[in-house]
């Protein structure tokens, strides 16, 4: 037991030394947070030093196949939520294109199985795609879709749906390496991960990728049943050997009906319950957002409303200023 134990620290120095690592980087590879990375390299037992993990030492090994230090200075955004309706891919559609027209380069990744992101920016003509976030998964190196110069995006299939059964923590660790791989390769700024309507595997493996999570929120009383098990799930995804630096942005009120007695109630339940994680700006409920999505448009609000002036203005706006303020809480973030 000793021996390996040892064995482990011997194999970490080695590799901290070869690549020249510091404690921050190896706390990015493993997922373990820094300062448990400090204490596998205390000189003496009695200073607390903690023993090197197994686990650590596997993700370090599928690491070394393709050794690409951490995200750099991109910000990787998941955009979670087990219920389905409540907006995901409508806001990671939105906010790709969104920020892809700012000027920023862009990478939406579908995660999703149903692949409603994928047809909506690749078009039906293109599924399944060639090159899906099922690879990105099972560790291979593929070449994103170019939509334009600054928004790329890799669909989803079916195949997806095998993931979510193969309960191999390298499995996940995969799909992190890859978009770092991407980042590396393509000098992405953003990354826009939309969510399956589930808690499995692919949406750990999403978590455990990003730098932060945003959840939206149609305002019904089932949708928020299901948030304590959302938290739950998030608060396990951030332990030492996961994603120790997730950061929850907020949560986003979606397809709201300004007026009505049941948003009033939930957004009063929201605020009570998770009262620093509220976005002060919604989204109402707005025809507009579905016909932007239809063939004819395929495009973002912003864009639609272009076009159709009146009938998508508004909306349009209220999409503007909940990206700032995710931009915001980001820029916070940054700072502290
Ligand atoms: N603000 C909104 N107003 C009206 N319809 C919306 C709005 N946001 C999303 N939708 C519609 O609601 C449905 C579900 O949205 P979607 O983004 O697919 O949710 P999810 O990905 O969480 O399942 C879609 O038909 C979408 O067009
Ligand atoms: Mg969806």
């Amino acid at each position: 037991m000793r021996m390996n134990i040892m064995s482990n620290l011997y194999e970490l120095n080695d590799l901290k030394n070869r690549y020249k690592l510091t404690n921050i980087q190896i706390s990015k590879i493993t997922g373990y947070s820094i300062s448990s990375v400090k204490k596998w390299f205390l000189k003496d037992v009695d200073q607390n030093r903690k023993l090197v993990p197994d686990r650590a030492i596997r993700l370090f090994r599928e690491w070394q196949k393709n050794p690409v230090l951490a995200n750099g200075s991109a910000k990787v955004i998941v955009i979670s939520n087990q219920k389905g309706g409540c907006g995901k891919t409508t806001l990671s559609l939105n906010f790709a294109k969104m920020l892809s027209m700012d000027g920023n380069k862009v990478l939406a990744i579908d995660n999703d199985t149903q692949a409603n992101l994928t047809y909506t920016m690749l078009g039906g003509l293109n599924y399944p795609p060639q090159e899906s976030s099922t690879l990105l998964h099972l560790g291979k190196h593929i070449v994103p879709s170019k939509i334009s110069d600054s928004l790329y995006c890799i669909g989803a299939d079916e195949n997806l749906m095998d993931i979510d059964k193969k309960s191999a923590i390298e499995v996940l660790f995969n799909f992190r390496d890859g978009i770092r791989r991407l980042i590396n390769e393509y000098s992405f700024e953003y990354v826009i991960i939309d969510s399956p309507p589930s808690l499995g595997n692919i949406f750990i493996s999403g978590l455990i990728a990003s730098d932060y999570i945003v959840i939206p929120v149609y305002p019904e009383t089932y949708h928020m049943q299901g948030l304590i098990s959302l938290m739950q799930k998030i608060r396990v995804a951030q332990q030492p050997g996961l994603s120790p630096n997730l950061k929850i942005l907020g949560i986003i009120l979606n397809r709201v009906n300004k007026g009505t007695i049941v948003t009033q109630n939930i957004r009063e339940q929201l605020i009570e319950s998770f009262p620093e994680l509220v976005f002060r700006n919604e989204i109402s409920q707005s025809t507009a957002v579905i016909e932007s999505q239809t063939p004819k448009y395929s495009n973002s609000i912003v864009e639609y409303a272009k076009i159709e002036k009146r009938k998508g203005e508004k909306v349009s706006q209220e999409f503007e200023m909940v990206l700032n303020e995710m931009l915001d809480k980001i820029k916070y973030y940054e700072e502290k």
